[in-house]
């Protein structure tokens, strides 16, 4: 059983290095890939150093790759890989509207990825933080609409996110200008409502991404889904203002109790203890954070939440080694172990 690691080098890359020396997955093999330019650098896994190699232009001899290069990586090479024999679980958002691609939160629809045909997708980081709370209180009480604020952490914009807001903020404390590189304006001190393309309806490619990844992952079209996307001068985890209508009413008590059963999800709700989530709290965590469930003053037997997940582990790294995880206890993953 080989695993490989397409940027290996990247914010998630470094990620799925810290997940799998957690993980339940047997594998026998680690193999790091990334640009040329990171050939022949080595990163640490379980007191090792691997050796970072340059993407090759075709397959790959492993049994499992996790792509997290980007979209057009993905793209150009994943066929090549599954033609070469492997499973894909990709991160990108290359394959995820294919109607032929499943799109997985093991939590929510593990056993979609089941079906798939060499490719599995890996869903947007916003979306996969939502749907683990969302998808226990569609189940219970069906959500017919669904209004989502984000607070949105710059590493979402991968390892230069990070070095953007690190820098700029250097700048700014030392009286100088800060030079927006990857994100539109300056981001410390700042909030930015624009993260990724807008499109021709006024929303941005983010915003789209969650009502069209919401409705593939919890299975229901007929979810209503508006999405305002913004990225705040934070390092990790991603935080959501969650509104639901609901065709079956619900208590908060109700929707608290209900959120405590269910995998994946921590629920902090303490407002006079000062406990609610936050990225502070939720950073690093594997469990999503779900707090300031309230009745909503809009819908009737509608709820307000709020929530905050680690996106580069749930909403991302994670995720993709879970449905790894999910296939293998199933008997359903290639490759043997060996001994
Ligand atoms: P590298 O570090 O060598 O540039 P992030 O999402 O944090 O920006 O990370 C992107 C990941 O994708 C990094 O591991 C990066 O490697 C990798 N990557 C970028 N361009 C290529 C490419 N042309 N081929 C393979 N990997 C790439």
């Amino acid at each position: 059983m080989r695993v490989a690691i397409v940027g290996a080098t990247g914010a998630v890359g470094h990620e799925l290095l810290r997940v799998l020396e957690n993980s339940t997955l047997h594998f026998d093999e680690l193999q790091l890939y990334a640009s040329p330019r990171s050939a022949g650098t080595t990163l640490p896994f379980n007191g090792e150093e691997l050796t970072v190699r340059a993407t090759p232009e075709g397959a790959i001899d492993a049994d499992l790759i996790l792509a997290s290069a980007g979209g057009s990586i993905s793209k150009a090479l994943a066929p090549a890989w599954v033609a070469g024999g492997a499973l894909v679980i990709d991160n990108s958002s290359a394959f995820r509207y294919d109607p032929e691609v499943p799109l997985v939160v093991p939590e929510v629809n593990g056993e979609a990825a089941l079906g798939h045909k060499g490719i599995i997708a890996n869903p947007n980081c916003t979306t996969a933080v939502a749907v683990v709370a969302v998808a226990p209180l569609h189940r219970a009480f069906g959500v017919k609409r669904m209004i989502v604020s984000t607070y949105q952490a710059t590493s979402g914009a991968g390892q230069k996110g990070i070095e953007e807001l690190l820098t700029q903020t250097h700048r700014v404390l030392h009286d100088q200008p800060a030079q927006a590189q990857v994100f539109a304006h300056p981001i410390p001190f700042n909030v930015i409502p624009h993260i990724d393309a807008f499109q021709d309806n006024g929303y941005t490619k983010e915003e789209m991404k969650v009502a069209w990844e919401t409705r593939k992952i919890i299975g229901d079209d007929s979810i209503r889904v508006s999405c305002t996307a913004v990225r705040i001068p934070t390092l990790r985890t991603h935080s959501e203002a969650i509104t639901l209508e609901l065709e079956r009413p619900a208590t908060p008590e109700e929707a608290r109790e209900l959120l405590r059963q269910a995998a994946g999800v921590e629920v902090r709700d303490d407002p006079g203890a000062r406990l609610y989530p936050m990225p502070l709290t939720a950073s690093g965590k594997y469990d999503v954070e779900v707090g300031r469930i309230r009745a909503s003053l809009v819908f009737d037997g509608g709820l307000d939440l709020f929530v905050a997940g680690d996106q580069l582990l749930k909403g991302a790294a994670l995720n993709a080694v879970q449905i790894a995880e999910y296939l293998q206890e199933k008997g359903a993953l290639k490759g043997r172990v060996a001994g």
